[in-house]
Formats: C-alpha cells, sequence, structure tokens
C-alpha cells in the first residue's frame, strides 16, 4: 500500500521537471521511485542532468543511464526531489534514516527549490516521532554524545534516549562521508529550531536531520493519487 503511495507521489514530482533542469536526487525508497520514474523519461528523450545525494542514489542512477554531475561542477541546482522521515505543518523535516542527511542538505540548501515527496505516514503535528538522526564525527564520538544529551538538558530533552545507528551485527554504521549516526528518540520536538541552533553548537555533531526553512512543498502520496503540502 504504501509502495503505491509513496509512486503517486514520485510520479507527481516528475510532473515538476522540465527540460534542462539540473536536479539534485535524493536517497531512500521514494527517491529510487523518482529516480527510475525520471530515467524511463530520459529513455524516451527528456534531458536533465542530475547530482545525488548518496553513493546509493549515484550507483542506481548510472545504472539507469542518467547523466550524473559532482556538484561542484555544477553553476546551480534548479530542484531537488528528495524523501523525508516526517513532515510537520511547516514543512520543518526530518531526513535521515537513510543516513544520508548531510549530502542531502548540502545539495538541498544549493537548490532554488526541495520538494519533498512522501507518503501519508509521515505527516505529523509536531516532529520527533521518528527518532532524529544525527551525524557526528567519529573523534571523540562519545564524548560528543554526552555534549550533545547537555545541551539539549534545557530543551525539556533530558531524558531523551539515544543509540549509534548499527551497520550490521556489532558494527557501527558509517555514512558516506565515514561519520557515524546518533539516533536521538526525542518525543514531540516542541521547538525544532531551538534543537537545531543547539545541535548545531557542538563541534562533533557534522549534521543534524532538521531540515528547517529547506523545503517548498511536500507531495504527499496517498493510495489513490497525491496532494501537495504548501506551495513555496
Ligand atoms: C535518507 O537519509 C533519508 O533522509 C530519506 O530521504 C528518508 O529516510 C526517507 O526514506 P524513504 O523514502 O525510504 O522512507
Amino acid at each position: 500500500m504504501s509502495e503505491i503511495a509513496k509512486r503517486n507521489a514520485a510520479e507527481a514530482a516528475l510532473k515538476l521537471v522540465e527540460p534542462g533542469m539540473v536536479l539534485g536526487l535524493g536517497t531512500g525508497s521514494t527517491a529510487a521511485i523518482f529516480v527510475r520514474l525520471l530515467a524511463e523519461r530520459v529513455n524516451h528523450g527528456l534531458k536533465i542532468v542530475g547530482t545525488p545525494t548518496s553513493e546509493a542514489t549515484e550507483k542506481l542512477a548510472r545504472s539507469l543511464g542518467l547523466r550524473i554531475v559532482a556538484p561542484d561542477e555544477l553553476a546551480r541546482i534548479d530542484l531537488t526531489i528528495d524523501g523525508a522521515d516526517e513532515f510537520d505543518p511547516e514543512l520543518n523535516l526530518i531526513k535521515g534514516g537513510g543516513a544520508a542527511l548531510l549530502r542531502e542538505k548540502i545539495i538541498a540548501e544549493a537548490s532554488d527549490r526541495m520538494v519533498v515527496i512522501a507518503d501519508a505516514g509521515k505527516e505529523v503535528k509536531a516532529l520527533g516521532r521518528f527518532p532524529l538522526p544525527i551525524e557526528i564525527n567519529a573523534f571523540g564520538s562519545e564524548l560528543t554524545r554526552r555534549r550533545i544529551h547537555h545541551h539539549i538538558a534545557s530543551l525539556g530533552l533530558a531524558n531523551a534516549p539515544s543509540a549509534w545507528r548499527m551497520a550490521t551485527g556489532e558494527n557501527l554504521l558509517h555514512t558516506d562521508g565515514g561519520h557515524l549516526i546518533l539516533d536521538l528518540s526525542c518525543g514531540v520536538i516542541s521547538d525544532p529550531a531551538a534543537l537545531a541552533a543547539a545541535l548545531g553548537d557542538i563541534p562533533g555533531v557534522v549534521e543534524h536531520g532538521l531540515f528547517i526553512g529547506y523545503a517548498s512543498q511536500v507531495i504527499v502520496g496517498e493510495v489513490d493519487g497525491a496532494r501537495v503540502v504548501g506551495g513555496r
């Protein structure tokens, strides 16, 4: 059911793509559906260039014959289409469930527009049901974890549990950039901007999965179609 919803969102996003665009290509299962649909259009003559937000997306896009360009080579990115783990009515997002949040944020920030594609299960009144992914430098990672808990205590998150993301068995997951992911179970995040600011103050935090003010709109996939939230 959710697969149909994701596909409906991806199909709706495809309508935003125009010939000649430079596209940021997101990461995750919904973004992968979009990349596959995009490739079908490209195989029928659409000319676009893509820049991926992860090695997994790059591999997929290349395997489908999409033209991929590294971000350093691009003067601009017209539109990024990416998934999300949660979105709220203000279009604030939690991202990073696929551990690609750093590259996703780099590309989203540099894009003229970021449009999120997500099934309706990702829609929340307030962020925080999904554990917040935080990308952390491996040096002093336990110290950084303690500093995070110290900094967020004043935000009512003193008892928020955290866990290192595992790859397989007892091996820690490493991101494409070689960093670790700490998943912070916040519960309701009453002030996402304050939490983002607190995390941004900690040197060992490379990036966090709160995307505030990035999304222009969210295309919400349903079983029988898609609806748009927001309209920047
Ligand atoms: C990747 O790091 C994430 O930000 C994904 O965009 C997010 O986890 C959504 O993935 P799905 O589309 O697989 O739910």
